[in-house]
């Protein structure tokens, strides 16, 4: 079902994202070495990924590069050979992966099947190579690809290899923290490995009004529910085209909540959500809160939030040190300059520093 508040896996649980999807799908069908799906949290790019995957008819693997780092504190590459080659001989007969893998260094298989376990020796050009060799088109797909920066392996240099050598190997990365992973990447860099290469860009946007309306409608119509036109107004009027949080104001409608406190229950359990994620934030620096409350209480140009600031602080801040701020804030995803002023993106986030 549309509220259904999991990433989606399948079409008809997706509203919309034709377009997006088209593209992917069409991008990938005709060999493009390198796509990438970005925009702020909560917009559907799990979904996306997961449904363009499904949709596709080649092998494909979905790391989740966010899952790695808090396993390890960073993202070893003996871990992702590993995720890479398990996606890879999951759909191979036992035989078939054997052979492929023969004399790997540094992999080898777990028992009888055809699970594989790696160590620091292995070569991800190798595994690549190896994959590439099987003349079939695999997918590697890295959710929130921007914490592969956590890593002595220079991903971006290796997925550059791949584009000029591999015919059948794709990536599709996704990253929420979308400055994070363009400065990771540095496809506009001259200076760096992926410059000028040929890719594709999905941003995906927050939900036009009349979108974020017929998804309600048609998720209420989906489960039968009779929900007044002042009530949807009033969902979209607040979440503002974040189909994350239309899902879960749907979700606990569903559950049994009426209209006030479905709503008033998506704003607790937001904020607490949204309090933990930007704890890695506060805990370098409690400057990153204090800006963001700043912002939240109607301070947008630069020289004001400072000044808010410095107020909450109770000393003055270098200009340099505070432009970093905000501008983190940008890369993370929590603010976004325009013509007025800094603004942060998500309503929900907005409440929850307010
Ligand atoms: N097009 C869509 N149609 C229906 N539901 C959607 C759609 N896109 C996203 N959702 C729902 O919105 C929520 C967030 O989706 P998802 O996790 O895919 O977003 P995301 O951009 O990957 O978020 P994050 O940045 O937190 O990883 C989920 O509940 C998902 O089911
Ligand atoms: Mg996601």
């Amino acid at each position: 079902m549309l509220f259904n508040p999991k990433p989606k896996m399948k079409r008809e649980e997706l509203y919309d994202r034709e377009y997006e999807l088209k593209e992917i799908k069409n991008s990938l069908k005709k060999g493009v070495g390198l796509v990438t799906i970005l925009g702020i949290r909560r917009l559907g790019k799990s979904s996306l990924l997961n449904v363009s995957l499904n949709e596709l008819p080649y092998r494909s693997v979905k790391i989740d590069a966010r899952k790695v780092y808090s396993e390890f504190g960073n993202v070893p590459r003996e871990a992702l050979a590993r995720l890479i080659l398990r996606g890879f001989l999951k759909t191979s007969g036992r035989e078939k992966a054997r052979t492929l893998i023969r004399n790997i260094k540094g992999v080898r298989f777990l028992g009888m099947g055809v699970d594989v376990e790696t160590d620091k020796s292995v070569n991800l050009h190798e595994v690549l190579e190896r994959i590439d060799s099987t003349n079939e088109r695999f997918i590697i797909a890295i959710d929130e690809a921007q914490y592969l920066r956590f890593s002595l392996a220079r991903y971006p240099e290796l997925i550059a290899w791949a584009l000029d050598e591999l015919q059948n190997v794709s990536f599709v990365l996704t990253g929420s923290e979308v400055g994070l992973l363009e400065d990771f990447l540095k496809m506009h860099d001259p200076n760096s490995a992926l410059f000028g290469r040929l890719h594709v860009e999905i941003m995906l946007k927050r939900f036009e009004r009349y979108q974020s309306v017929n998804f309600l409608e048609r998720g209420f119509a989906e489960i039968g529910m009779d929900v007044t036109k002042e009530e949807i107004e009033e969902v979209v009027d607040e979440l503002d085209g974040i189909v994350g949080w239309l899902t879960l104001y749907g979700y606990n409608r569903y559950l049994g909540l009426g209209h006030a406190n479905a709503l008033r229950k998506l704003r607790e359990d937001a904020k607490k959500l949204i309090l933990s994620e930007f704890s890695k934030l506060k805990n370098l620096s409690h400057r990153y809160e204090l800006a963001m409350r700043a912002v939240a209480n109607g301070k947008h140009r630069w020289k004001e939030i400072k000044e808010t600031v410095e107020l909450l602080e109770g000393k003055r801040i270098d200009d340099k040190n505070f432009s970093n701020i905000l501008n983190n804030l940008i890369r993370y995803g929590y603010l976004e300059k325009t013509v007025g002023g800094y603004l942060i993106p998500d309503p929900l986030v907005e409440h929850a520093f307010r």
